[in-house]
């Protein structure tokens, strides 16, 4: 069954590159993101990879753990991890899990038989400390992922768990935000005394919260 947002991420245990998984217990207290790949030894996923251990330190500081999964076995991850240090410059630094039998996969609905009957098509789930599903995203095969955005998009959720504000078109961290509409004028007053640019009752613009800008 297809997975929403605000369900609880299924938990599962799985083998991976680095040892057993028991999903949830992985997460911990944190965020996570899982997200997955047709296949091994195949072009952009080579890429994909190289790109996210890249930014592993930008999803730590996020307090974000990253796990991959590819439908071969572990087996084929180690070798497959070898091309990817050589040709992306960067070592595999986070779990890559092995789903040959498709557990995983058919757990969180990343086989669309439409596309591919067999091979996952490129998910990407973001798992908030609840271990509730924050955000999902679907890609075809052919068109890799944008690895910036998706840190853009942790900014956003996290900010706005936390801070009853919402992040416009193109937002990016440091950039003004909204208020949510369900916050009252005066509840608002209280909550930003620094202010806000009325452009409508249901539009009020103000500084981002957490960076300097006044909340309560
Ligand atoms: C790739 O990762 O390059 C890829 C995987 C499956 C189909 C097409 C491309």
């Amino acid at each position: 069954m297809a997975i929403r947002l605000g369900d609880t991420a299924p938990d599962f245990t799985a083998e991976s590159t680095e040892g057993t998984i028991r999903f949830h217990e992985y997460l911990g207290d944190g965020w996570g993101i899982l997200f997955s790949h047709p296949k091994d030894f195949t072009p952009v996923c080579t890429t994909e990879l190289g790109t996210v251990a890249k930014l592993k330190g930008e999803f730590e500081k996020r307090n974000v753990k990253v796990i991959g999964l590819s439908v071969d076995p572990v087996s084929d991850h180690h070798e497959w991890a070898k091309d990817i240090e050589e040709t992306q410059g960067q070592a595999l630094n986070y779990p890559l899990i092995g789903d040959p039998d498709r557990k995983v996969a058919q757990l969180y609905d990343m086989i669309h038989p439409n596309a591919n009957d067999t091979l996952t098509v490129r998910s990407v789930f973001v798992i908030g400390p609840d271990k509730k599903v924050k955000l999902t995203l679907t890609y075809p095969a052919a068109t890799g992922r944008n690895f910036d955005e998706l840190l853009r998009v942790v900014d956003s959720l996290q900010l706005t768990a936390y801070h009853q504000v919402a992040t416009p078109a193109n937002w990016n961290d440091g950039d003004d935000v909204i208020i949510v509409p369900s916050l009252s004028t005066e509840q608002a007053k209280a909550k930003f005394p620094g202010g806000w640019n009325e452009l409508k009752p249901y539009l009020r613009v103000t500084k981002q919260p957490n960076k300097g800008g006044a909340a309560s």
